[in-house]
């Protein structure tokens, strides 16, 4: 039997119907930019999984009756249980979304000139580590670097040189280990519970607080019952909450597996870690009983929280994974293997072999999706990761060039998504015809959100 969503629409939103003459002139105005086209030029959005969930009526009947009150409101109480039913953490503060998670609690764990090593460090996350005067240090398993292997756990930290970081030179310096479930960065591939219990062990030997980025907690623990041994008769719940309760903490988007515009949460064990947070949340971003959440918010989480975990419905969003994968492939598209849940990876620079990396295939091929089909999603690849001279010309290359192609959560069919995999054939067709790009403008950080491009 197929996989089929435990839900069915009952408020629908229209979508934008372009021409292609409209999204010529869009695209131009956005600085060939996918972040600066308006959405209502966007007819199917794949731009993020963040905030970009559809809601359950529970969750906007729980919305409509929170409880706004300043202090120790109803709807933080109904927060912070749900969080309690996953995690043994004893102290947990909402925060408005994962970015401000992390600030709070890195700058009350990290010093400057301390290192924070990671399998791989979200955009954000790194940021936020470089903001403190600190280094992001990246350790994905070797296993990655083999984009058509079907390897598992292609997530995991690289555990031996976890081990070599944290006993040499520079392991005096390292402030903390962060591990992002499911890892974004490197593919959306999981982590395993044995490759998460080794770092645990390292860590502990060594002394140093390791925390999860769980932003994906619900999805990489259903990759886990169905990838690792032992695991297959465990409910994605317990799975989750085991690993929760391995580590000392964690920051946790909720904009993704809380299935919620808006949210996030820290939680930690230490008290007096959690105290420093507490104070540092309560000056920059709201009181402890909300920490800048509206209240409608703390109750979508409260629900999202319980609803991300429906087997039937994480086995559903797997499905739907792996059938766009399956169709990309089949008109030539490939894509990161095995594919994982959030999203999907296209193999741009194997696509479009007549663009070197200085031309951008990955964002190429995100552009020609949009002009051929309104499809908005983003490149990972030379344009977000490589180096630019001060001509902003290329002279070191990503390691691979991809498109992500996130999976917004109960949003969209299976014929939107089959229109998606229908312009990829299209594109596959005479991939020789898609125009490289060149950049005109680069700010120094966080450039991918700002840069103009013109074809080249
Ligand atoms: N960690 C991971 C692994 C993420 O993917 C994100 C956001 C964050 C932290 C930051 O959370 O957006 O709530 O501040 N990822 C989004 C994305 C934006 O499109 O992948 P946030």
């Amino acid at each position: 039997m197929r996989a089929f969503p435990p839900y069915r629409a009952q408020v629908v939103t229209e979508i934008p119907i372009t021409t292609r003459a409209d999204r010529e002139r869009a695209l131009a105005r956005a600085g060939y930019n996918a972040f600066n086209l308006p959405a209502n030029m966007v007819t199917i959005d794949l731009l993020t999984d963040s905030g970009t969930g559809a809601m359950s009526t529970a969750q906007e009947a729980a919305a409509a009756a929170a409880d706004r009150s300043y202090a120790g409101s109803d709807s933080f109480f109904r927060f912070r249980q749900a969080v309690a039913d996953l995690t043994s953490y004893p102290h947990v503060l909402p925060v408005h979304q994962g970015r401000a998670a992390e600030r709070v609690l890195f700058t009350s764990v990290l010093q400057p000139g301390q290192i924070s090593v990671s399998n791989t460090h979200f955009d954000t996350t790194r940021a936020n580590v470089e903001l403190l005067g600190c280094e992001a240090r990246d350790l994905p398993c070797a296993g990655f670097l083999d984009l058509d292997s079907h390897e598992p756990f292609k997530g995991n930290i690289d555990i031996p040189l976890l081990e070599r970081t944290l006993s040499g030179p520079d392991g005096d310096r390292v402030g903390m280990v962060l591990v992002t479930i499911t890892n974004n960065g490197g593919g959306g591939q999981p982590v395993s519970m044995a490759n998460l219990r080794a770092a645990v062990a390292l860590c502990r030997k060594h002394k140093v607080p390791i925390f999860l980025d769980a932003a994906r907690f619900a999805e990489n623990a259903w990759l886990v019952t169905r990838r690792e041994p032992g695991y297959e008769n465990r409910t994605p719940r317990e799975v989750a909450a085991e690993a929760f309760d391995l580590v000392d903490g964690c920051v946790a988007s909720l904009k993704k597996d809380g299935i919620s515009p808006m949210g996030a949460f820290i939680g930690v064990r230490d008290a007096e870690l959690a105290s420093r947070c507490e104070t540092l949340l309560i000056a920059t971003e709201g009181f402890r009983t909300y920490g800048g959440l509206a209240a409608h918010d703390l109750e979508r989480v409260a629900k999202g929280l319980a609803e991300v975990l429906d087997p039937g419905y994480l086995h559903a969003r797997e499905a739907e994974a792996i059938r766009l994968a399956q169709q990309a492939n089949d008109a030539g598209v490939d894509s990161v293997q095995p594919p994982g849940l959030h999203a999907l990876y296209l193999n741009a620079g194997r696509l479009l072999q007549h663009l070197p990396a200085g031309r951008f295939p990955g964002h190429a091929l995100a552009c020609e999706m949009y002009l051929r089909g309104g499809i908005r999603c983003v490149e990972l690849g030379s344009l977000y990761l490589g180096e630019l001279d001060e001509n902003n010309e290329l002279v070191t290359p990503a390691p691979f060039e991809l498109v992500r192609i996130a999976l917004p959560r109960r949003v969209y069919a299976q014929a939107h998504m089959d229109y998606v995999a229908d312009v990829l054939a299209e594109i596959a067709k005479d991939p020789g015809a898609v125009p490289g790009y060149r950049i005109l403008d680069a700010p120094k950080v966080l450039r991918h959100f700002n840069l103009r491009l013109e074809p080249a």
